[in-house]
């Protein structure tokens, strides 16, 4: 029997929104044909965004995107971006399958967008291969209200209000694809450039973000930090240099070079992928000692700004364009991922799942007018009660493990509580055992619980949702426990996540 102790009136720290946050980048069809299908398209569309993505994407609450990359950024240079569609420059997106770019989707349309979806927005600058002046002029562009070269050109491109940036990203993977540059060198550049990410807004500052570390690079991470909390010359403090420092890490089973497929695999390789997904805990921990030495009062969130299941494309995909399938696997992933998010509350400020739509582990598909919604869809559905909310102690005693047969060890459950504003109690519950259904017990500390809510999501392990099958893995009300007192009983189906409401 595993026990879960609850103590709902021990609250460990706010649970910031942004953790649920998601990631649009111009790469295959995430943009174009999966948010953006232009005013003209038959598919329903408002001003050009898709109307049946967006509702999904609200009504998952999403809260914050971040865009145009993603490796993207560093090439992206926002003036091909803005006036007359029919004037704006052709690219070649030189990351993404090398196709033609046409900045029909740029700044306007990004801002459009996230009105629509009534979430918060997250630009990311270009370091890599962009000037100071570039960068400094996108955000003049965007957010100046008054007189000023750029926001005059706004004004000419039809938006006569400034819109309000919430988080900047000074350049993105700059030990990689943006800049292949060292922490030395990026620390620098990000200290000159992000001087002039100016604040129009003294009552609604944007929050700059650092470019932090590939995985496990801890070297990266002290580096940096150390150029970028270095105080500047007497007579020229800026205070705060950085509100975020960005983290990446992608789950590959077999490693970067083995992706494997999305589909098809065996019990090894779930075991293996979500004893990757545990990984995320020991890097959080570990960058977060780092940060503790130079930010003990953990001013500076760690901003989890691109993660998720990386695995080979779809057969007969252009390689080029990420295109994946998403199965329960994918639901586990993101269900442990999430309650290891809210557990480290206190520096995790802000992630964003890669990528929305189209991408990698994406919560929507589209072909054509068809769209349908994925297991890590409904998984973010689940959670979303948890955006906002106050984590509470939680402890899981005689947590069996899994996976042996498959020669790993996974802890059988991984859970996470959180209490809501109005006292409702929220818990995440995770099986990852293929085969074996968990009998638990779940202890709250006070509350004698009047109603309770719960819904489950559960099928095989590869399990997944085709155009033709859009329903085959879907959130179902969850009836099967007992309560009395302060005392739930659940036998936890195999390969499940269950989402509790008690109040
Ligand atoms: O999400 C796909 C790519 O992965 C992003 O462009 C890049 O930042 C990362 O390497």
């Amino acid at each position: 029997m595993t026990k879960i102790f609850i103590n709902e009136r021990n609250k460990k720290g706010y649970i910031h929104p942004e953790v649920y946050g998601h990631f649009s980048e111009h790469l295959g069809r995430c943009i174009y044909e999966g948010l953006y299908v232009g005013e003209d398209s038959e598919i329903p569309n408002v001003n050009g965004m898709r109307k049946d993505v967006v509702e999904a994407l609200k009504e998952m609450q999403i809260p914050v995107l971040r865009w145009p990359g993603g490796c993207f950024a560093d090439e992206y240079h926002w003036k091909d971006g803005i006036g007359p569609k029919e004037k704006r420059k052709k690219m070649i997106n030189t990351h993404w399958g090398g196709v033609v770019e046409d900045n029909s989707f740029g700044t306007h349309e990004f801002f459009e967008l996230c009105r629509q979806l009534g979430c918060k927005t997250y630009v990311n600058g270009n370091v890599g291969s962009g000037t100071v002046q570039e960068m400094s002029e996108w955000v003049e562009y965007i957010s100046f209200d008054g007189v000023s070269p750029m926001a005059d050109l706004r004004k000419e491109n039809g938006h006569e209000e400034p819109w309000k940036i919430d988080y900047f990203g000074v350049g993105n993977e700059n030990w990689g694809c943006g800049g292949n540059m060292t922490p030395d060198y990026y620390g620098n550049l990000y200290r000159r450039y992000q001087t002039y990410v100016r604040q129009y807004h003294k009552d609604a500052p944007i929050q700059k973000i650092c470019c932090g570390a590939n995985v496990d690079d801890y070297d990266w991470t002290e580096n940096v930090l150390k150029t970028c909390t270095a105080k500047p010359a007497p007579g020229n403090g800026n205070p705060g240099f950085m509100d975020g420092l960005s983290l990446h890490y992608y789950v590959h089973p077999g490693g970067w070079q083995d992706k494997g497929s999305a589909t098809d695999f065996d019990e090894k390789k779930w075991y293996l992928t979500l004893e990757k997904a545990l990984y995320m805990e020991e890097l959080i921990k570990r960058h977060g000692a780092i940060m503790d030495q130079y930010d003990p009062d953990k001013k500076i969130g760690m901003m989890v700004d691109e993660w998720g299941c990386w695995f080979d494309v779809e057969p007969g995909t252009n390689p080029g364009f990420l295109y994946q399938q998403n199965t329960m696997r994918d639901a586990l992933v993101a269900g442990i991922t999430l309650n290891i998010f809210n557990k480290n509350c206190d520096r995790v400020k802000m992630a964003c799942i890669a990528q929305m739509v189209n991408v990698l582990q994406s919560v929507i598909l589209t072909e054509g007018p068809r769209m349908l919604l994925t297991p890590t869809y409904h998984i973010f559905h689940m959670y979303k009660h948890h955006q906002g909310a106050e984590l509470a102690e939680s402890f899981v005693e005689g947590n069996q493990t899994a996976g042996a047969e498959a020669q790993c060890r996974v802890p059988q459950i991984s859970e996470s509580v959180s209490v809501s504003a109005d006292g409702t109690v929220n818990i995440t519950l995770n099986n990852l055992s293929v085969s074996e259904e968990a009998p638990i017990e779940m202890f709250l500390t006070e509350m004698e619980p009047s109603r309770i809510e719960a819904v489950v999501l559960t099928g095989k392990m590869n399990a997944y949702n085709t155009f033709e099958e859009p329903e085959n893995i879907k959130e179902e009300i969850f009836t099967d426990y007992k309560a009395e007192g302060r005392k739930i009983s659940l036998t936890m189906p195999a390969c499940s996540v269950i989402a509790f409401r008690i109040k």
